[in-house]
């Protein structure tokens, strides 16, 4: 599929010179727009890719990502790092440091994340980061960083009520616009990206103390099973460190813990 050229790049705070915005009214999934001009070379870092409407949009695990026209930010980011490149994982934990600093700045002042990507405000899901790669070379890393941010939804559809609570920023009182988060958001994640190369450490220890998961009770899911202990910090190798309540504490690695969620 040919590629659309950027339609306008006038309203985004370049952070990068090169900026480009790809705009779409409809798309399939902004990510899946990302991922393919990656595929085609065409790709330069910093590029973003909005939609005002997605028909494919996806979340993790296979889920959907429920895409009302006009009604959130659709935002893929595609990051090519200079070398050295840093982990998946704290590729993640930055997107959702950098969606969290833009909400917050936005006035949701009770906005937490979740591991590993979710934003929740009471225990209702805000928005999700899925970050993407195709065909991962070594010598030439690139990452899709999809952000899908509820922003201006009073309703959402019942069927995705029921599975789980959702909210929208409109929903917690905070008036702002689509285009307002995707400055906020594009003025973030650069810098957040930045750190993940620079210090990823830091920024997981930050991320631990945002979720409110340091020094807390929690319970730690991998393949293998689950354990509840209390979170003591990322070890240097990037694991997580648990104190288990009986025996020694241990060590999970950060890309084998699949939910770390607080005990209530
Ligand atoms: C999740 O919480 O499951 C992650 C949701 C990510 C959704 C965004 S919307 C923009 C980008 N394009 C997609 O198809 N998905 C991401």
């Amino acid at each position: 599929m040919t590629h659309p050229g950027p339609i306008d790049s006038g309203t985004c705070t370049p952070v990068h010179s090169s900026v480009r915005t790809f705009r779409y009214t409809d798309t399939d999934s902004t990510n899946e727009q990302a991922l393919q001009s990656v595929t085609e070379g065409a790709a330069h870092d910093g590029d973003v890719h909005v939609a005002l409407h997605q028909t494919k949009g996806r979340g993790r695990q296979g889920r959907p990502w429920v895409s009302a026209a006009g009604q959130g930010l659709y935002l893929s980011y595609v990051h090519i790092p200079k070398p050295p490149s840093p982990r998946p994982e704290a590729v993640t934990v930055a997107a959702g440091l950098a969606v969290l600093d833009a909400v917050r700045e936005a006035g949701a002042a009770g906005a937490q994340l979740k591991w590993p990507n979710d934003l929740v405000c009471d225990g209702a899901k805000l928005a999700g980061v899925l970050v993407e790669s195709r065909g991962l070379r070594p010598e030439a890393p690139h990452f899709v960083v999809g952000v899908g941010l509820n922003v201006l939804q009073r309703e959402f559809p019942e069927e995705l009520e029921a599975g789980r609570q959702v909210t929208s920023l409109v929903r917690l009182g905070v008036e702002t616009s689509c285009r307002r988060m995707e400055e906020l958001v594009l003025d973030r994640l650069p810098r957040r990206l930045a750190q993940a190369r620079r210090d990823p450490l830091a920024l997981f220890e930050e991320f631990l103390v945002t979720a409110n998961l340091r020094g807390t009770e929690v319970e730690l899911v991998t393949g293998e099973g689950a354990w509840v202990g209390t979170c003591a910090g990322i070890g240097s190798e990037f694991e997580v460190e648990l104190a288990l309540e009986k025996g020694p504490a241990r060590r999970f690695p950060l890309a084998h813990v699949q939910s770390l969620t607080v005990l209530p």
